[in-house]
């Protein structure tokens, strides 16, 4: 999908961090952006920033190109209430950036809470809203009968374990392959796929070990994830792909179709082909209710 202006995204945990940055990177290109997060004052500020740089572009635009839904990711009805919203100010949803990110210091086998604000938050945050954030862009975009792209943000420790914090690792792991198996919805003109950037300077990315980030070759660059988000976007061949961004060996899709071969009973292609002949098109007859 050429990113020109006039499209809209929405983009959860866009008050800050990674999502901020591509709320404005966006806006560069001349999108229209809501940004979805629980921070109200950043949020806000975000959406303003947007609007900015929009107006370089639109400089008579009719509606606000930016807006700002405070809302918690992990509240199915106020993050459908969202993608609504969006809708009915955009006139339709092109991209679906789901961002919002939780990450909590405390071993999971060491917690002896129930977790409510640990260990199951980071579930309901990184995974859960993920995979409700993606259904339902995925409703709006079959329902406007238009191409649409879904990007998650995964991570690195979706890719390799991270004994420091398991449960982030569980979670983003969780992204990763759920996002992988989402690749047949490039059928219906939805590419959904996933961003694995190494550490990145936000605030979530401060509270790691920094022997571990340098060990890793310091912090990326913000705009790194960009270019690689932007890339998943504009690439019209990647769907179910996932981009890992890291400082020593810049942008790599993984696993690469050699690993794949190792790893796969089937390649992608011939277990599509598979699942399309174990559920061959059903042609329902008409009279099919009277029967
Ligand atoms: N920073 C890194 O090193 C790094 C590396 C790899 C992946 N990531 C991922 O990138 C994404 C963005 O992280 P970041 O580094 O920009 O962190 P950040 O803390 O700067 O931003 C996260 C944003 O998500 C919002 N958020 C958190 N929980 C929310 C909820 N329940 N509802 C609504 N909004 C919520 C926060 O308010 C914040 O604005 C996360 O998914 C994170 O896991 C970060």
């Amino acid at each position: 999908m050429e990113l020109k202006p006039g499209l809209s995204a929405l983009v959860t945990g866009g008050a800050s961090g990674i999502g901020k940055a591509l709320c404005i990177a966006l806006a560069r290109k001349g999108v229209f952006v809501t940004v979805v997060d629980f921070s109200e004052e950043n949020g806000r500020e975000v959406a303003s920033i947007v609007q900015k740089e929009n107006k370089l572009i639109h400089a008579y635009a009719r509606v606000p190109s930016a807006i700002f839904i405070k809302c918690d990711v992990t509240n199915g009805d106020a993050l459908a209430a969202a993608f609504r919203k969006h809708v009915d100010t955009f006139g339709g949803l092109d991209i679906c950036i789901n961002c919002a990110g939780f990450v909590n210091k405390s071993l999971v086998y060491d917690d002896k809470s129930d977790g409510t604000s640990t260990w199951r938050r980071a579930v309901n945050v990184n995974l859960v809203a993920v995979i409700d954030g993606t259904r339902i862009a995925t409703q709006v975009m079959r329902s406007q009968k238009k191409p649409g792209v879904i990007i998650n943000i995964g991570s690195v420790a979706g890719l390799y374990p991270m004994s420091y914090e398991p449960v982030y690792s569980g979670t983003k792991g969780g992204v990763v392959m759920f996002t992988r198996s989402l690749a047949p919805l490039k059928r219906h003109g939805i590419r959904v796929n996933v961003l694995c950037p190494e550490f990145v300077q936000t605030n979530m990315g401060e509270k790691v070990n920094r022997v571990l980030v340098d060990a890793l070759g310091g912090y990326l660059k913000v705009e790194d994830v960009v270019k690689g988000a932007f890339e998943l976007i504009e690439d019209e061949s990647k769907a179910g792909a996932c981009l890992w961004i890291s400082k020593r060996k810049g942008m790599v899709y993984w696993p690469t179709s050699e690993k794949e071969k190792n790893y796969l009973v089937y390649s992608s292609k011939s277990q599509r082909k598979s699942v399309e002949n174990r559920f061959p098109s059903i042609q329902t007859p008409e009279y099919f209710q009277k029967m």
